[in-house]
């Protein structure tokens, strides 16, 4: 078996990092036990290009449980957690290929190391493997049925792609379902991004002017977090609709150039690039700290704050301080990667629970009807997403009420008014 980590000595913490995850992750668990029964990927093949975690650990044991053999590239060249990556080759025999900090080369050696596979399915987290794919020749990968994508930015490209006439295979937008961003971008990102923050500064966030650029369901997770700290949070946005939702939603709301002026702590999370630019530095705080925790590190002007610089050092582990000619100094924080995968673990396992639970009932879908999909960006179907809210629900020990006989004819009648 081909694979390519730090250590696999790492693998007994790794593996006890992943069953505290599997803990966490009833829905996950339950699909796990009838994928035992019914295989419905067996002899399938999936390379997936996710962050290497404690999650993404049980989905990997998911996949091997309904038949597939699993190929796992990192989705991020610092989001590895190499104990995990350890664990999941000594373990589940899972082909792993992620380091944690490894450089873009290595990171790319890596996506194609999951395609030299001759995958199936391609399971992405922002695609870079699709992307690679579809760099290369139509012939290479024509044995792909189908794939699924993760998170918001990949669901970007791909659209951009499939607009362009060029997707080669179907696509399941698993960010798409409610079950996936209504949570995990919202709650998760919010926890995790503050989560990362901290670890990495240990700086308290009260009385602080926090401010976070783009108010999509990942920037509302943040700012709610940050206010319930007692951060003062300022929001950056660019729609008027996201904008008047975060002033009502009780948020100062100016542009990036005001509110550089007085930030304390900024994150990015807007999906686009050189949100928060040179001419931004230049007028930032002393002491300022900057991160972003959008998909890629392309929102911050990192080029822009070097130029304005004398020096840089690591003051902390995931800390560097700029210093500016004119004294200032201001502090990137993982090198403007995902600060909540970087320094901080990610998304906790229970929202993960039903965003990987849509990973594995997509894949399970595509194998069943990739033959009737066309080159497309599909929906994930209603009937998935509801049926995760049911299970999390009754994980949670939550009871719901059903709508009365009559009740379900008032809402499908016109006649009965005033
Ligand atoms: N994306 C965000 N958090 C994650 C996690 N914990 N595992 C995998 N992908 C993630």
């Amino acid at each position: 078996m081909k694979y390519d980590i730090k250590n696999i000595n790492l693998a007994k913490k790794g593996s006890l990092r992943i069953e505290w995850a599997s803990n966490n992750m009833p829905v996950l668990n339950l699909i796990k036990q009838r994928f035992a029964k019914e295989k419905p990927l067996k002899g399938l093949k999936i390379a997936a290009c996710l962050h290497v975690t404690t999650e993404t650990g049980v989905l990997g044991s998911v996949l091997k449980a309904g038949g597939a053999q699993v190929f796992i590239a990192a989705s991020n060249p610092l989001s590895t957690q190499d104990d995990v990556a350890a664990a999941l080759v000594k373990d589940s025999k899972i082909s792993v290929f992620a380091i944690k900090g490894e450089d873009t080369k290595t990171y790319y050696k890596h996506i194609k190391a999951v395609l030299a596979a001759s995958p199936d399915i391609t399971m992405d987290d922002g695609a870079d493997l699709v992307s690679t794919i579809h760099s290369g020749p139509a012939s290479a990968h024509s044995n792909i049925i189908g794939g699924t994508e993760e998170t918001t930015t990949g669901v970007i490209r791909l659209r951009a792609l499939a607009k362009a006439g060029k997707l080669r295979y179907p696509i399941v937008a698993v960010n798409d379902a409610l079950t996936k961003h209504l949570f995990d971008n919202r709650y998760g990102t919010g926890q995790s991004t503050i989560d990362g923050i901290i670890r990495a500064t240990n700086k308290l966030l009260a009385g602080s002017n926090f401010v976070v650029c783009g108010y999509g369901w990942c920037g509302k997770g943040a700012g709610l977090r940050a206010d319930g700290l007692g951060a003062k949070v300022i929001v950056v946005e660019v729609d008027p609709l996201r904008a008047l939702e975060a002033s009502m939603d009780g948020f100062r709301v100016m542009p990036i150039k005001e509110a550089a002026r007085i930030g304390d702590i900024f994150v990015t999370v807007t999906g686009d690039i050189n949100v928060i630019r040179k001419e931004h530095f230049k007028i930032m705080q002393d002491g300022a700290i900057v991160c972003n925790s959008g998909h890629f590190n392309v929102e911050l002007d990192i080029a822009g704050l070097k130029k304005l610089s004398i020096r840089k050092k690591i003051i902390r582990d995931f800390v560097e301080e700029y210093i500016l000619k004119d004294g200032r100094k201001l502090y990137l924080l993982g090198e403007g990667r995902l600060i909540n995968l970087a320094a901080a673990e990610g998304h906790p396992a229970s929202v993960m629970d039903m965003s990987f639970a849509n990973q594995a009932l997509c894949a399970e879908y595509m194998a069943k009807n990739y033959k009737r999909l066309k080159n497309q960006v599909y929906k994930v179907p209603e009937d998935i997403d509801s049926k995760i809210a049911s299970l999390k629900l009754r994980s949670l020990g939550i009871k719901i009420d059903t709508l009365t006989k009559e009740q379900k004819k008032y809402l499908s009648s016109w006649e009965m008014g005033t």
